[in-house]
């Protein structure tokens, strides 16, 4: 008898089990349909998510027709698609050009010779490494790769450009050939200053502060500006990430 009843008990729970997961389901199917049916309707304009809504047509074409979806680390390194044989014959003799080193002159090369005697890298390619972006130095000394300082003084040329610094000219070299000495030295401390957001959470933001030592030649004027600058990805490529972050 009491197994019976226990058996009773149970049907009523497994009819409720049951209609729970009927809902469940239909409401989940309603969820991918409600999805298909948006995403489908892109194109048609009908009732699309808000943020589509703020996206211009072709937005995703980030590089117009010459757009490349590429998810390697080469994303930014392909050529224009469609190009005529010819056409990809420069493109790769400009690449090479660009990833090849420069090295002192005299050498026994005679095509890629002539570096310096000042220089800020031996190559296209040492700042925009695999035309990708730059970054500023971690920490003071550490080496910097598509960063650059720039120099002016107050007031402009007759273009309209910024004047250069009369001792060091428009950016600091700070490598030099052998027998040479650099231009000096950029060092990069960064400065921890808290931040609080109007709903009063706080972070921690990082402010560089730049500064010059081993000045090889002479002091910089008085009124001299710095200018950093870090090199941003050179192709017109558009590239997805995928989930984990990579
Ligand atoms: C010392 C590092 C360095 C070297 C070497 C270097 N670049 Fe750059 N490049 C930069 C930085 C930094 C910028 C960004 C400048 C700015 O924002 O004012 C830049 C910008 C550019 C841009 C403009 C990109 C844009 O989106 O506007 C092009 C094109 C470019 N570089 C090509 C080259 C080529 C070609 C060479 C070799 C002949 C070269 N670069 C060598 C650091 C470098």
């Amino acid at each position: 008898m009491f197994q019976i009843r226990r058996f009773n008990y149970c049907r009523v729970c497994l009819a409720l089990l049951l209609v729970w997961l009927l809902a469940g389901c239909s409401r989940v199917d309603e969820d991918v349909v409600g999805e298909t049916a948006a995403s489908t309707s892109l194109n048609a304009g009908a009732s699309t998510p808000d943020y589509l809504a703020y996206l211009e047509e072709n937005e995703q074409l980030s590089g117009g027709q010459a757009t490349v979806f590429d998810t390697t680390p080469n994303a930014f390194s392909q050529p224009i698609p469609g190009l005529e044989r010819e056409q990809e014959l420069l493109f790769f003799v400009g690449n090479s050009f660009f990833n090849q080193n420069w090295v002192t002159a005299p050498a026994s090369t005679t095509a890629r010779d002539g570096l310096g005697p000042l220089f800020n890298a031996r190559s296209c390619a040492g700042c925009h490494f695999k035309d990708g972006r730059g970054r500023a130095p971690e920490f003071a000394g550490e080496m910097p790769t598509g960063f650059l300082l720039r120099l002016s003084v107050p007031g402009t040329d007759f273009y309209g450009e910024p004047l250069p610094e009369p001792n060091y000219g428009g950016q600091l070299q700070d490598q030099a050939i052998m027998g040479f000495a650099a231009e000096g030295v950029v060092n990069l401390v960064y400065e921890e200053m808290p931040f609080t957001f109007p709903d009063g959470e706080t972070v921690l933001l990082r402010q560089p502060v730049y500064e010059l030592s081993d000045l090889a030649y002479g002091d910089m004027h008085a009124e001299v500006q710095t200018s950093p600058r870090v090199d941003n990805q050179l192709g017109v490529t558009l590239t997805f990430n995928d989930n984990d972050g990579d």
